[in-house]
């Protein structure tokens, strides 16, 4: 299928964004929540519907409300009801999302599906996370890391630790785009993708920061300012008892938060699976920053919906 030739913009993977682009969006995130209703109207007679392959809370409240309050129309809409349900592909769909729709945000299991549902249309179309990337996620925390005044700190230490997965993708991408230097501690049984990698790696030479992987989680969180986990098992993956064992390690705990700076901030994307990747006792602590991270979700998706919808 030939691919449908357009000047219009998606939000598929951070890789198609540049520095300046990201930055712009979490400053605009930022004027946003100080001043929501001047924004009001900026989805004024648009229609955009939100496809969910995959369960969600905060990505789908969030874009609803958001879509909401910008002054748009948002549909939600689920694949099993829809003809896709019985084998309508997602390229017809999708020709079908563009005489309708003014875009399409999506939640599904491989990148290929949302890639060749951008293809196949002329509306944005917005990745609400992928088996691959969760660029809606990261481009919130980003926000949430600037806003508190740490993203661009001098020194800045930010850990992962845990599975590598979506949110990984994304935030090394993130994180390598703005030139921040960023620290992994994973299993070597559950490191990074090597395309993951070898992008990162060929990203890093012109944006100037260095990516650390370590297998060693102590080590890892030693002096950060900032540790982030993410569930251990993601939506679509098998629950495997033997990857659990490994990964205990790197369980964020008070013994492996006690490495890191005082204070440092715990940072989870959530939904989170106490006593798993994270123990109640961190999450639920005063520097855990998760819930704010939740609430910044609606701030950047404006942000991102404004940026694409405005003239
Ligand atoms: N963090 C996040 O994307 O949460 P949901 O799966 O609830 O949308
Ligand atoms: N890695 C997790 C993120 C959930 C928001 C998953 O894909 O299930």
């Amino acid at each position: 299928m030939e691919r449908i030739k357009k000047n219009k913009k998606d939000f598929l993977t951070l890789k198609d964004y540049s520095k300046e682009e990201i930055v712009y969006l979490i400053e605009l995130a930022k004027k946003i929540k100080n001043n929501e209703e001047k924004y009001s109207k900026i989805l004024k007679n648009k229609n955009i519907a939100l496809l969910f392959d995959k369960p969600s809370t905060r990505t789908r409240i969030s874009f609803e409300v958001g879509i909401n309050q910008l002054g748009g129309n948002c549909l939600v809409l689920d694949s099993k009801s829809l003809q896709m349900g019985r084998g309508e592909t997602y390229a017809d769909t999708a020709k079908i999302f563009d005489v309708y729709l003014d875009g399409v945000i999506v939640r599904t299991f491989k990148q290929e599906n949302i890639e060749t549902i951008a293809s196949n249309c002329n509306i944005a179309v917005i990745n609400a996370l992928t088996d691959l990337y969760h660029p809606c996620q990261i481009l919130s925390d980003l926000f949430t890391l600037f806003e508190m005044n740490l993203l661009f700190k001098k020194d800045f230490k930010f850990t992962y630790v845990g599975d590598s997965n979506n949110i990984l993708n994304s935030l090394l991408i993130g994180f390598t785009k703005l030139g921040i230097n960023i620290t992994v501690g994973c299993h070597e049984k559950y490191c990074p993708d090597e395309n993951i990698i070898s992008y990162i790696k060929s990203e890093s030479k012109s944006s100037g920061n260095e990516v650390n992987i370590l297998n060693d989680p102590m080590l890892a969180v030693k002096d950060a300012d900032v540790i982030y986990t993410d569930v251990w098992v993601s939506m679509g993956n098998e629950e495997s008892t033997q990857k659990i064992y490994d990964l205990k390690p790197y369980q964020i705990n008070r013994n492996l938060a006690s490495a890191a700076k005082k204070n440092a901030k715990i940072m989870h994307c959530l939904p989170a699976h106490r006593e798993l990747e994270i123990t109640s006792e961190i999450l639920d602590s005063p520097d855990s920053i998760v819930w704010i991270q939740a609430k910044n979700r609606l701030y950047a998706q404006k942000a991102l919906l404004t940026y694409l919808y405005s003239d």
